[in-house]
């Protein structure tokens, strides 16, 4: 059998698959990404892939033996599922052991934005810093405030709890099913989507990105916003119509906005780039030691048990069993 993934890991997929499943080939480069368009699959059986390749009808044409795809990711807008099913190929994603990450990034960026630690930073590091001034950068605190999160599973309840412990009221609505998690750690009041955009000062999005979801964040809802609000995106770049938000901060109808995800990355709207209030990172939610280590491991533990014939955990796609299919 034959194991290919994309990218080099932070675990040693050789050794766990060549120990588990004796006389497997294991594919790995040496470092960073390859691209699956350099990738022969004709004889994979199982591909280890991350959110920046594309799994459609077309490359499961090119892998008619693949029996696993082990999405090195909780998102999985990059493959097309229904293709996958169709052609009975198991999809795994990495839910829960990013959670925590994703949520103290979001959380990073909501205080970045309030405080504005991005000036900040900018203004120190540029040498124009005069000193202490009784107006200078002036921004909101949280305490006694609305966060309202948009997509109330995993990583929007570990949301939540971070806005009960900094004292904020929490409000949220979820556009689509974002599927079964523990109760959040304090009140959290449900409400309609309409009400969260007018009445959150922090609007945060916790969604995955699907059909429902694209450009969720259109101008209709910005103009929803309080102009003294804040949203923060960690899900998908898409989930936003980045032309109105940057309208709607250039015009100051919005106080700021943290980014770590975007339509097109790796570009960068270039008026997201100048727009005021804005904070942004590089797509690194889930980028800790642990929580990146932790997907690799479930990726592995994927593409193990599909090799020997049982059900991949966190499969995501309705593949029935026998799940090995031999072309
Ligand atoms: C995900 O898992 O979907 C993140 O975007 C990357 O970790």
């Amino acid at each position: 059998m034959r194991v290919v993934s994309t990218s080099a890991l932070p675990i040693d997929l050789a050794a766990q698959v060549t120990a588990a499943v004796p006389g497997t080939i294991v594919e790995v480069p040496a470092h960073g990404h390859v691209g699956l368009a350099g990738l022969d699959l004709a004889s994979a059986d199982a591909l280890v892939c991350l959110l920046l390749d594309r799994i459609d009808a077309a490359l499961l044409a090119r892998a008619p033996g693949l029996r696993v795809v082990a999405n090195c990711a909780v998102g999985i807008d990059n493959i097309d599922l229904a293709a996958a099913t169709a052609a009975g190929v198991c999809v795994t994603n990495t839910p829960d052991v990013l959670t925590e990450a994703t949520a103290e990034l979001a959380f990073a960026l909501l205080i970045a934005v309030a405080r504005r630690l991005g000036e900040g930073e900018r203004l120190v590091r540029s040498g124009a810093w005069t000193g202490w001034a009784l107006d200078q950068l002036i921004g909101q605190g949280l305490l006694g405030r609305t966060l309202g999160v948009v997509g109330f599973g995993r990583i929007g309840q570990a949301m939540a709890r971070r806005g009960h412990g900094f004292g904020m009221r929490v409000i949220y609505a979820d556009p689509v099913d974002t599927g079964p998690s523990s109760a959040p750690a304090g009140p959290a009041e449900r409400v309609s989507i309409d009400e969260l955009f007018a009445t959150a000062d922090a609007v945060s999005l916790h969604c995955p990105l699907t059909p429902e979801t694209r450009q969720l964040v259109n101008a209709e809802r910005l103009a929803q916003m309080k102009p003294t609000a804040i949203l923060v995106n960690t899900a998908r770049g898409g989930c936003v119509d980045e032309a109105a938000l940057a309208d709607a901060l250039v015009q100051r109808k919005l106080f700021g906005a943290g980014l770590d995800v975007y339509a097109r990355e790796p570009a960068v709207d270039p008026r997201l780039l100048d727009a005021p209030g804005v904070v942004l990172a590089p797509h690194i939610g889930s980028a800790t030691t642990e929580a990146r280590t932790a997907m690799a491991q479930l990726c592995a533990d994927a593409v193990i048990a599909a090799l020997r014939g049982h059900r991949p955990g966190n499969l995501v796609n309705n593949v029935a069993p026998p799940w090995i299919r031999r072309s």
